[in-house]
């Protein structure tokens, strides 16, 4: 996917104003990136009209576990029509950079990041996304899952890199699905990184 000077600017100034850079840094690593480009390749396909008739464009986001902010922009430079997004993410200090890193969108009143558990934020948006799903205990998710509405399209992924913060990691991608319990699965595939395996599904609750 193609990125923009303007944007790749604010990225910079997100970078700079951290008060842990080498952590705001993580979140450029190849894994990540390829992650998220391996995500909103397969989004663009599952929105496209022929797909899916029942699209309101341009489409609402919610990111559930945001992070730093980093997949809007990147969603925000994609070929998908998107009118907003939110970003949840329960570590506060995680705001302030996701704004900077979303600045002109920000600005624009597009993009607003949140500090909240994802496990209180029932979601209406077209697009329901979370690529944070090992970062929560199965209980969590299925309480998540549950508050989620029935109507928005879900992009959920996972991985199998087991370090202490991830505390439910899958090794297969026929786990993660079992673990993500969607009843309509359109999706599911696993992406080969140098240190792990990354999996996702689209569906709907
Ligand atoms: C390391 S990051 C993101 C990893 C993920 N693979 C990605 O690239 O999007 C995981 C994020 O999940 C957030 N998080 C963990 N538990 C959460 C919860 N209950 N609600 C919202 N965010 C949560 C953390 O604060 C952290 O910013």
């Amino acid at each position: 996917m193609k990125l923009d000077i303007e944007h790749v600017l604010f990225w910079m100034d997100a970078i700079r104003n951290s008060q842990d850079r080498d952590r705001t840094l993580e979140s450029f690593w190849k894994g990540q990136i390829r992650s998220k480009e391996w995500l909103i390749k397969n989004l663009e396909y599952f929105i496209h009209p022929a797909v899916n008739k029942n699209m309101n464009f341009p489409l609402t986001v919610d990111i559930h576990g945001g992070w730093l902010g980093v997949l809007s922009s990147m969603l925000f430079q994609s070929n998908i029509p998107i009118k907003s997004i939110r970003s949840i993410d329960i570590d506060p200090s995680c705001e302030t950079t996701a704004n900077t890193m979303n600045k002109i969108e920000e600005m624009a009143g597009r993009f607003k990041a949140i500090a909240a558990d994802m496990c209180s934020v029932a979601s209406d948006a077209d697009i329901i996304i979370n690529t944070s799903c090992e970062h929560i205990t199965q209980e969590q998710y299925d309480h998540w899952l549950s508050i989620q509405n029935k109507n928005s399209l879900l992009v959920l992924q996972g991985n199998n890199y087991n370090i202490p913060e991830h505390i439910r990691i899958s090794n297969s991608i026929e786990e993660f699905q079992k673990q993500c319990r969607l009843t309509n699965l359109l999706f599911a595939a696993e992406l080969e990184l140098p240190l792990y395996k990354r999996f996702m599904v689209i569906g709907r609750v």
